[in-house]
This record gives structure tokens, C-alpha cells and sequence, in this order.
């Protein structure tokens, strides 16, 4: 079996064709996601590398283009999808039923109408639920089917605290009464697997062992309600990719002979639902300076990128490399010192590095975003009436048009005509 490590680790931002990005900004215009579709289709492979036995699945809401479901589809993973609306795309990229497991938190009831409506074509999805009054919401609706048991683990880990799901109540049934929920959820349904994630941005050895430790909660609760009769355990995505440029990648075979030996013998399958692992260094954010402003502090570089297309910074306070494919390694020589790359929203937070040292910058420059690819475009919002942003592949097909005007006020009487 091909591991993990044969095949091409973290791709970093360092490492993208400068002159393909250069041209592509030029063709289709920025601020501008750039997807690389090789890349997701090789991150799928060394995801099921590292977990041969495993039943991987793709948690949707990091990417949820059509483009990028095909290829994690093609690429054998199955699809874990957050609401109704993930699960329509899902089915409409071709995945088929038994491929789709849908982790219902807090379930508006269209979205359980619809779920349930779709479950007549594809009788083998399958519905995650974490609240014995969601169990309940399901059989009013006659829905007798596939159904796993979400548990709160009571761990949680991950890059920042607004994403550590494991241990926050609103996230699954308390751990202790887990197994009693499973055998009242077996009187009415088909159980056939137990679920908790415990975060996202899984990275470094105080969130390893928190991941070390859900897996063997999960393990004891599998044996103790009987893991001969489920199919599968999953234990959650989470898995981190490096934001710094120094940032040692994660040991994917180390993790997963680490989930392995926690679990402990089961005859269910073992189940791992990552997403940004799958889209992050696929994908990159390219925008163009357009204002210069020396301060006595840093050169505040103004782009035509905001947190309106890329939230992560202004949002958790992430960390995105930047280069600047005009100037340094990348272009011409210039002179470093501190810039503050700052989009055109009116919010302080808006910006995608303070002071971080970098080519000092000259009106025109393109800037690439790295690990842009997951969270990145899902995120986007039009505040500030600023249309989303295109997507195209590396290759130049396009994946979204830019939106324009007239597609942000659509919904309102008397919105703009283009
Ligand atoms: N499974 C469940 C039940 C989840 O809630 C999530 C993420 C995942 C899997 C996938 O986690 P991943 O492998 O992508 O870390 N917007 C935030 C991340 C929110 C993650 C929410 N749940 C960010 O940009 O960092």
C-alpha cells in the first residue's frame, strides 16, 4: 500500500507556478480563488493512503464546488455534508445515497423535510444525529432509516476556540448517555454508527493527544454498546495543514497509526471525515494592490481582496502566507519591512497581515493567499454590497463567475438590473 509520505506532502505557497497564477489573473480579473483540482485529487489518495482500511469522508463545507465534489467523488472518498443544501449538491455531484452521511446539528425542519423526501430515491443515506429530540423529529416524519448516534466527547481540540466543537454542549449527546440513546434510537432506526469530532485544525501534541483521546472514548463506547452491530465509528476530521511557511506539516501515517492503536480491536470500520486536509493547499486567493500608504508603523498595502472573500483572518485571527508574485523570489528586486496587507471593507479587522515583513509593495502588484482553498470561498459574504469573487481552476476553466451587482440585490424589490 502507497503511505502517506510517498506521495507529495503539503504543497506550500512557495511552490505554485508563478507565472500560471500571473496569467490567470491577467485572463479572468481579481480578486480571484485559483483551485487546483490535481491537487485535491492527490490529497484524497494520501488521505486514503494513511487510512487504507478506513472509510473516508470528504466534510463538504470546507469546498463545496461541484468541480471539487466530482474529484474527491471520483477519488473514492464518501461525503459528510452539513445541512440539506450540502446534501442536494452532494447528490447532484454524484454521490450516490449509500456515499452521503448528513450530520444534522440543530436541523431546521425544512431541512429535515427535504432530507427525508430525498431518502425515498436514496434509501442508504445516512443521518447523523446529536439530540434525542432530533431522533424524535425524524420518526414524526416516518423516517425508519440509516441513522448514527453523534456523542460529545468531552474533548475538544483544535486552532482556535470558535471551532473546538468536542466539548461545546451544543454538539452531540452527552458521552454518559450515549449508550442509552443508542438503544432507544435501535428500537426506531437502523443504527449503524456512533460519531464526534472534536474540532478543526488539528495540529501540534496538546491536539493530537486530545484526538488520541476522543478515538479511545470512542472505541470503549463501541465495545460497550456493541460494535459488532455497527458498521462504522467515525472519530471526527479536524486533521491541520500548515499556515506558516515554518510550520512542519502534519505526519498523516503517524496520526492515523495513532487513531489505529487508540481505537483498539473493533470489528465496525474505523471513519474519519476531514475537509480542510482535502481543499487547503489546493486552493489560493490572488489579489491585486491598488493603494500604497507609507505609515511610520508598517506600508499598508491596500487590495482588492477583503475578509468579504477570504473571513479567516479577520474571523479567528488566522495566519495565511502571502507572497508577493511582483517582487522577491517572485519578481523583481526590492526592499522588505513591515506591511500591513489591508482589504477595502470598512472594518479594522480587515485586513490579512499586520506589519508581517514582505517586498514593499508598489500599486499593481499581485498577491497570492495561501491554503485559501478550504473556508475560503465558503465563507464569502457580500457586506459592504461587494459582489463574491471567481473561481477557476489551475488548469483556467471557470468553477464561478464573478457575481456581479445585480446578483447581490436579486432578492430586493427594486435591486440593480446588472
Ligand atoms: N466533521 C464535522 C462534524 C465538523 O463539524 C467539521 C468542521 C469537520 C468534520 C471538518 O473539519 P476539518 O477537517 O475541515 O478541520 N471555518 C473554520 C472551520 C470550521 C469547521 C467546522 N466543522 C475555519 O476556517 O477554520
Amino acid at each position: 500500500q502507497l503511505r502517506g509520505a510517498e506521495n507529495p506532502p503539503i504543497r506550500r505557497l512557495a511552490e505554485w507556478d508563478v507565472e500560471r497564477l500571473r496569467e490567470l489573473a491577467g485572463e479572468h480579473d481579481t480578486p480571484l480563488y485559483v483551485t487546483d483540482l490535481d491537487r485535491v485529487a492527490e490529497n484524497c489518495a494520501r488521505l486514503r493512503a494513511a487510512f487504507p482500511d478506513a472509510d473516508v469522508k470528504y466534510a463538504v463545507k470546507a469546498h463545496t464546488g461541484r468541480a471539487v465534489l466530482e474529484t474527491v467523488r471520483e477519488a473514492g472518498l464518501d461525503a459528510e455534508c452539513a445541512s440539506a443544501g450540502e446534501v442536494r449538491r452532494a447528490f447532484d455531484a454524484g454521490f450516490p445515497g449509500a456515499r452521503v452521511d448528513y450530520t444534522a446539528v440543530n436541523p431546521p425542519a425544512r431541512d429535515l423535510d427535504s432530507v427525508v423526501e430525498w431518502w425515498d430515491d436514496h434509501p442508504d443515506l445516512t443521518v447523523t444525529v446529536g439530540a434525542r429530540d432530533t431522533l424524535d423529529r425524524l420518526a414524526e416524519r416516518g423516517y425508519d432509516g440509516r441513522v448514527c448516534v453523534r456523542v460529545n466527547p468531552g474533548v475538544g481540540a483544535g486552532h482556535h476556540e470558535k471551532v473546538r466543537t468536542g466539548a461545546a454542549p451544543k454538539f452531540g449527546v452527552p458521552y454518559d448517555r450515549a449508550a442509552e440513546v443508542v438503544a432507544d434510537a435501535r428500537d426506531r432506526f437502523e443504527v449503524v454508527g456512533v460519531h464526534a469530532h472534536a474540532g478543526s485544525g488539528i495540529h501540534g501534541e496538546a491536539d493530537l493527544a486530545a484526538h488520541r483521546d476522543l478515538v479511545a472514548r470512542m472505541g470503549e463506547l463501541a465495545r460497550e454498546i456493541g460494535d459488532d452491530e455497527l458498521e462504522f465509528v467515525d472519530v471526527g476530521g479536524g486533521f491541520g495543514v500548515p499556515y506558516h511557511e515554518d510550520d512542519p506539516a502534519l505526519d498523516l501515517d503517524a496520526v492515523a497509526d495513532a487513531t489505529r492503536e487508540a481505537l483498539g480491536d473493533l470489528d465496525a470500520t474505523l471513519a474519519v471525515e476531514p475537509g480542510r486536509y482535502v481543499v487547503a493547499d489546493a486552493g489560493v486567493l490572488l489579489t491585486r494592490v491598488n493603494t500604497v500608504k507609507p505609515t511610520p508603523e508598517t506600508t499598508v498595502a491596500g487590495v482588492d481582496a477583503g475578509m468579504t472573500d477570504l473571513l479567516r483572518p479577520a474571523m479567528y485571527d488566522a495566519y495565511h502566507a502571502i507572497r508577493n508574485l511582483d517582487a522577491g523570489d517572485a519578481g523583481d528586486a526590492r526592499e522588505t519591512g513591515p506591511v500591513t496587507v489591508a482589504g477595502p471593507i470598512c472594518e479594522t479587522g480587515d485586513t490579512f497581515c499586520d506589519g508581517r515583513e514582505l517586498p514593499l509593495p508598489d500599486r499593481g502588484d499581485l498577491l497570492a493567499v495561501g491554503n485559501a482553498g478550504a473556508y475560503g470561498y465558503e465563507m464569502a459574504s457580500t457586506y459592504n454590497s461587494r459582489p463574491r469573487p471567481a473561481e477557476v481552476s489551475l488548469a483556467g476553466d471557470v468553477l464561478r463567475e464573478r457575481e456581479t451587482l445585480a446578483g447581490v440585490t436579486k432578492l430586493e424589490r427594486g435591486g440593480a438590473d446588472e
